[in-house]
């Protein structure tokens, strides 16, 4: 009979590889002083397993019809996920502390009509059931647990045989065979491995829910999140009280969904027309403000743009910016400076998308280019625009995806004029019959349109 005895690894702290031997750096990523020693349970041993195990077709394994999706009953989510919840698979959701990740999670649990199980060992059952509670989630499927050991919420498991399974959070549950604490590289790993196993197994959906680091990625080893199948982030503006719900990983939907929720008493409720919530406080008196259609996964949202531009009083000017790619906004400052002949050398330059929604798409470049210049110049943009396009470094304008959505999403908020790539334009199929197209193939044309 094998027996459960454990080995020595060491395990680098900053990408999660191991190693029998110690390195003063670390083999995989290089990183100095990452390793440390682990004991790590050896059940799976390499042994060749001699039981006989079938393999199956392909079509044999379709027509079996396990595989399901379960609505989650909140659309945001659903869309988010690909359309629910997919048994079998694994999702993490992380999550900067008390952004909404266990509220998010507990909600989720509603539509479940076979049994759920919410296992957290962060909270007690109690506080987990006033909170449930006061979201008014309440179904007699629903069974708690605040056990921390990975074994015992196993064996939890296989007597309930739960549809769903969520773990709150990852870094509270260890495995006791390892001499390792809670939320270390090793137990996350582990515990991890033990999950995932669980899920393909007995076709359970796991979600796990994972704290952030400082700079904001899953803590713990970046494998956890090569090993599940979706993750999502829940982010959130401090100061508002709307949260977006990104998917940047997903084996069934598309990446970069995003979904929009604002919190509430009774929970995270969806927003329906987030570009509205996006552009509420907008003034059309202030310059520097642009609105760029951005499309988050599948769907255009409306985002305003702002940003300053001033003299800096120090000799290193500042470049800040929130929800755009910093490397992205010194190309454009060098386009402007080289191409325009704008002298953004000595200027502080903030650049802010309003809301906390972050944007990693190039057809934002015209609409940062565009709020640069209308600050520098001090000169207000027409509320009626709308600007799309992709900036190269000859300041030539480059196609953009999905040019109809944007428009579309743009005519329905009002907006009448829409400034986007002579390239795109020309490959529309049907002409915009709300809004009034300006071609474009070059900054200039779009800085001669605005700027008259
Ligand atoms: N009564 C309430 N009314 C409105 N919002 C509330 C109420 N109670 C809690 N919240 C919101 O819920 C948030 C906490 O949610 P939750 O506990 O789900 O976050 P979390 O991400 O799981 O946090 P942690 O990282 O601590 O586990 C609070 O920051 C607050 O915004
Ligand atoms: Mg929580």
């Amino acid at each position: 009979m094998a027996k459960n005895r454990s080995k020595i690894v060491y395990l680098c702290s900053s990408c999660g590889a191991d190693f029998p031997k110690w390195h003063g750096q670390c083999p995989t990523c290089n990183e100095w002083g990452t390793l440390s020693e682990f004991k790590v349970s050896n059940t799976n041993s390499s042994r060749i397993n001699t039981e006989k195990k079938e393999t199956h077709t392909l079509e044999a394994i379709l027509h079996k019809e396990e595989v399901k999706r379960t609505s989650i009953g909140i659309k945001e989510v659903d869309r988010v996920l690909g359309g629910g919840v997919l048994s079998g698979s694994m999702i993490l959701l992380g999550g900067s502390p008390g952004i909404g990740k266990s509220t998010l999670a507990l909600q989720t649990l509603s539509s479940f009509e076979q049994n759920v199980l919410y296992a957290s060992a962060e909270e007690s059952e109690d506080q987990i059931a006033l909170r449930a509670k006061r979201l008014n989630v309440l179904s007699s499927n629903i069974h708690l647990s605040s056990e921390n050991k990975i074994d015992e919420i196993l064996n939890q498991v296989s007597l309930l045989k739960p549809q769903l399974l969520i773990i709150d959070s990852i870094q509270t549950i260890f495995n006791e065979n390892l001499d390792s604490l809670p939320g270390s590289v090793s137990q996350i790993r582990e515990c991890g491995q033990k999950l995932l196993q669980l899920a393909k197994d007995e076709k359970i959906a796991i979600l796990v829910i994972g704290h952030v680091t400082k700079e904001g990625v899953i803590a713990g080893p970046k494998m956890l999140e090569h090993m599940v199948d979706t993750v999502l982030y829940l982010e959130g503006d401090e100061r508002n009280d709307h949260r977006i719900l990104r998917s940047v990983k997903n084996r069934f939907g598309t990446t970069n969904e995003v979904g929009i929720f604002q919190m509430t008493t009774l929970g995270l409720e969806e927003v329906k027309n987030p570009s509205e919530l996006f552009l509420a406080e907008r003034r059309n008196d202030i310059t520097g403000s642009t609105i760029f259609p951005s499309l988050e996964g599948t769907r255009p949202i409306l985002v305003e743009i702002q940003s300053l531009v001033s003299n800096s009083n120090f000799s290193a000017p500042q470049r800040n910016v929130n929800g755009f790619d910093f490397k992205r906004l010194s190309m454009l400052l060098a386009v402007l400076e080289k191409r325009m002949g704008y002298k953004m050398g000595m200027k502080d330059v903030f650049v802010n998308l309003v809301g906390g929604l972050k944007i990693n798409d190039p057809a934002a470049d015209l609409s940062v280019i565009t709020a640069l210049a209308s600050s520098e110049k001090d000169q207000l943009i027409k509320d009626s625009y709308v600007l799309i396009g992709e900036v190269g470094l000859g300041g030539e304008i480059r196609s953009v995806t999905r040019l109809e959505e944007r428009i579309n999403e743009s005519a329905a908020l009002g907006f009448t004029n829409v400034v986007a790539p002579k390239s795109s334009v020309n490959r529309l199929k049907n002409k915009p019959k709300k809004v009034i197209m300006h071609p474009i193939s070059h900054v200039v044309e779009a800085f001669n349109l605005i700027f008259k």
